[in-house]
């Protein structure tokens, strides 16, 4: 069964039916980041589930897949300012086309929908001898929430620099808060058995 519902504070449709199983090439090339059930990781790999990204065509896709994408984007209202790294040369058409399939039909809006190994052979020789990875200036096609960012850019960067600086540098503040504090305590632990001997 298809459940649609809000999962912190977001909208999240998921076939709870569909098991990361199905897709041995989900499982090797995308789980370790998005995580197996879509939900990724907070600040560095963004959600699959819910995303509005998997509302793009079928070619959108695959040039991500293929070739990668950099940051920064925003993905369910968050900014992500990462890289995603391309797959060309590490998967074949079949495996792209299954583990988009997979994520379109378990977090997509149309769980009837397949993306075909022939469209991803056809994108692959579109865009062959392509070195450069997609952004949101590159793609071509974007979700309404990036092309809202987007907008908000040009008639207000200093609002705009508020959704992607304040709240990504804040994460990597705690981060580097926490290593600080790690290696203090690293310090005074060795400190003191020093002391003991
Ligand atoms: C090494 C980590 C990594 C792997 C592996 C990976 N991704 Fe991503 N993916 C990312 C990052 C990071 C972004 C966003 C880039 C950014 O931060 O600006 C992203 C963005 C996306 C997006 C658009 C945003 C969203 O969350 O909807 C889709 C769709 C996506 N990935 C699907 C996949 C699929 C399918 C696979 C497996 C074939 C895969 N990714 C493998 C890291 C990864």
């Amino acid at each position: 069964m298809r459940s649609i519902g809000v999962a912190d504070g977001r909208l999240v449709g998921e076939d709870e039916h569909m098991s990361v199983a199905e897709s041995p090439a989900y499982k090797q090339f995308c789980s370790s980041c998005h995580m197996p059930e879509g939900q990724g990781v907070p600040k560095l790999f963004p959600p699959l589930a819910g995303s509005q990204w998997l509302q793009l065509s079928d070619e959108t896709l695959i040039k991500m897949q293929l070739h990668g994408i950099n940051g920064p984007m925003i993905v369910n209202g968050e900014p992500y300012r990462n890289v995603m790294p391309a797959n060309a040369a590490t998967m074949s058409d079949e495996q792209v086309a299954e583990a988009l399939t997979y994520v379109v039909k378990k977090w997509g809006t149309d769980p009837a929908r397949e993306i075909s190994v022939d469209a991803v052979a056809a994108t692959r020789a579109k865009y062959a001898g392509r070195k450069e990875m997609w952004n949101v200036e590159t793609l071509g096609e974007l979700p309404p929430e990036q092309m809202e960012y987007l907008a908000l850019k040009q008639s207000n960067p200093t609002e705009a620099a508020k959704v992607t600086e304040s709240e990504g540098s804040s994460g990597f503040t705690w981060i580097l808060i926490g290593v600080i504090v790690l290696v203090l305590i690293g310090v005074a632990i060795g400190t003191l058995m020093g002391r003991g001997k």
